[in-house]
């Protein structure tokens, strides 16, 4: 057995978690949209106008801050004015992101802000720089927002009078696989301008870019850079995505499942100080917020021309506590996050196939860490033994086998602990320094192997455990099973 301990400063408030970090990601991809969301008023699977009842449900729990849509890839395909009006005269197009070759557009605009009242959401848009024009993106803006001009009467006469008031709304998506910088800046400013004309209190994400990543001749400089440069305060949120894999979705090795913690820790910490260090260069003061408006595991074989279902296991849960575990550092800087994606995709929280649904794992974490949206990051010091990357030979970085993030939420502290170990239990002490515990409760998520994932025929095999927390007092150890997390929600006085 091991031995950890945290220590937590309820007095050293690091700043208040935007609740937007729970963000969603929904794209017309794969089956995301269609099954996974839209069934159509017909349906025989329960719906409420067209929206999947099961997925609405279990959203509801989680409470979703902010859901972005309509893409990704997607949205650099999509023309808005495809997707709204009566339903069986929209038209069907060609479309390589749908399993059959095409977009019947059934789900748009007005469905999807119905989909976000329904869960209690904010919409985030995201509109292309590419086969719309900015005076065609700034029309997408007034028939969201505004009551007066001929493209607010249309969304009247489809049948919803009042303004959907969308403040959020990203322009482009990765475009830095489309146009060197400067275009690109070009442009955003451009569509900016006609966007903020239709309404000026919309708040826009700029695209950017992990600054490790280099997938095109014009972006081998730091081609986020050179956007900010041009665009400087020009915005209110930097756009980043980050993706990461090691090994299969179900049979990695060992030293897979490592290299995959060694990745996010390494990787996403960098990126995140690199990216703070350019915009608080070029922004002059202006607090522009991090989005990383795509982010999840993302692993081999689901490329986007086949199956995107992935087997969604015990790992990619523990992947999202210890995410969540790292935004929570820096509370001041990332505004958003958003998982790519909510159903069928990539890093997902619900799979549905028919009639059929079920819970992934990291549902379940989105669950237990509802605690900490809006709540207030706290320092905190972490020891525990530590491993290497085994499969990264150039960094001697040393990680923690326990991972730990800690708020101040309602009248007490919320608390995460990820014990990262495959073998060894810690016997973690936890110290809340000039702070009491008086009760509480703990909520455990594990399996006997990290591989497990839930199914179908098995929709519980991985399911929070609850219980009372009896202890009392400044100290106290939490016993952490292997590949574990362990939140507590904690009374203190
Ligand atoms: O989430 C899947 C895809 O990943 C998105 O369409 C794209 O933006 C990203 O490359």
């Amino acid at each position: 057995m091991a031995v950890g301990k945290i220590s937590i400063y309820p007095d050293r408030v690091r700043g208040l978690i935007d609740p937007k970090v729970y963000g969603h990601f929904i794209e017309h991809l794969w089956t995301c949209i269609y099954d996974g969301i839209w069934v159509g008023l017909d349906s025989e699977i329960s719906n409420i106008q067209g929206i999947r009842r099961d997925v609405v449900e279990a959203l509801r729990r989680i409470e979703p801050p902010i859901i972005r849509w309509p893409g990704g890839y997607f949205a650099e395909l999509y023309n808005w004015v495809d997707g709204v009006g009566p339903r069986e005269s929209r038209p069907v197009r060609v479309c390589p992101t749908q399993p059959n070759g095409v977009e019947t557009n059934q789900f748009g605009t007005d469905e999807f802000i119905r989909l976000c009242r329904l869960v209690g959401a904010e919409p985030n848009i995201c509109v292309n720089t590419s086969i719309i024009t900015p005076r065609e993106a700034g029309f997408w803006v007034e028939y969201c927002n505004r009551r007066d001009t001929d493209y607010a009467k249309l969304r009247v006469r489809n049948g919803n009078p009042e303004p959907y008031n969308v403040k959020y709304w990203s322009i482009g998506n990765e475009c830095y696989f489309m146009y060197p910088p400067v275009d690109y800046a070009t442009r955003y400013l451009n569509w900016r301008h006609f966007m903020r004309n239709a309404d000026p209190t919309i708040e826009c994400i700029a695209c950017g870019i992990e600054p490790i990543y280099h997938p095109k001749p014009w972006a081998l400089g730091d081609w986020g850079e050179e956007v900010v440069k041009m665009i400087q305060s020009e915005m209110e949120y930097y756009s980043v995505h980050v993706y990461f894999s090691s090994g299969s979705e179900d049979k990695f090795s060992d030293e897979e499942y490592y290299h995959l913690f060694a990745a996010l820790e390494n990787r996403l910490t960098s990126s995140i100080n690199r990216v703070i260090g350019i915009l608080d260069y070029y922004t002059q003061g202006k607090n522009v917020k991090i989005a990383l408006d795509e982010w999840g595991v993302w692993h081999p074989g689901h490329d986007m021309k086949g199956n995107m279902t992935q087997k969604c296991t015990l790992r990619d849960a523990l992947f999202t506590a210890c995410f969540f575990n790292i935004l929570h550092r820096y509370p001041s800087k990332i505004g958003m996050a958003n998982v790519a994606q909510t159903v069928n995709v990539c890093h997902s929280l619900i799979i549905t196939d028919g009639g059929r649904m079920f819970l992934t794992p990291t549902y379940h974490v989105f669950d237990l860490y509802r605690g900490f949206k809006g709540s207030q990051s706290l320092e905190i010091k972490i020891e525990s033994e530590t491993f290497k990357d085994p499969l990264h030979r150039y960094t001697e970085r040393k990680i923690p086998h326990l991972s730990a993030s800690a708020a101040k939420s309602g009248n007490g502290l919320i608390v995460s602990l990820v014990n990262l170990n495959l073998d060894e239990e810690i016997d973690c002490e936890v110290e809340l320094r000039g702070s009491e515990v008086i009760g509480g409760v703990r909520r455990i998520l594990t399996s006997r192997d990290v591989r497990d994932v839930n199914s179908f025929e098995t929709p519980n095999r991985i399911m929070p455990k609850e219980e009372e927390v009896k202890i009392r007092g400044e100290k106290f150890t939490e016993k952490l099973y292997p590949h574990t997390l362990t939140v507590l929600e904690l009374k203190t006085h």
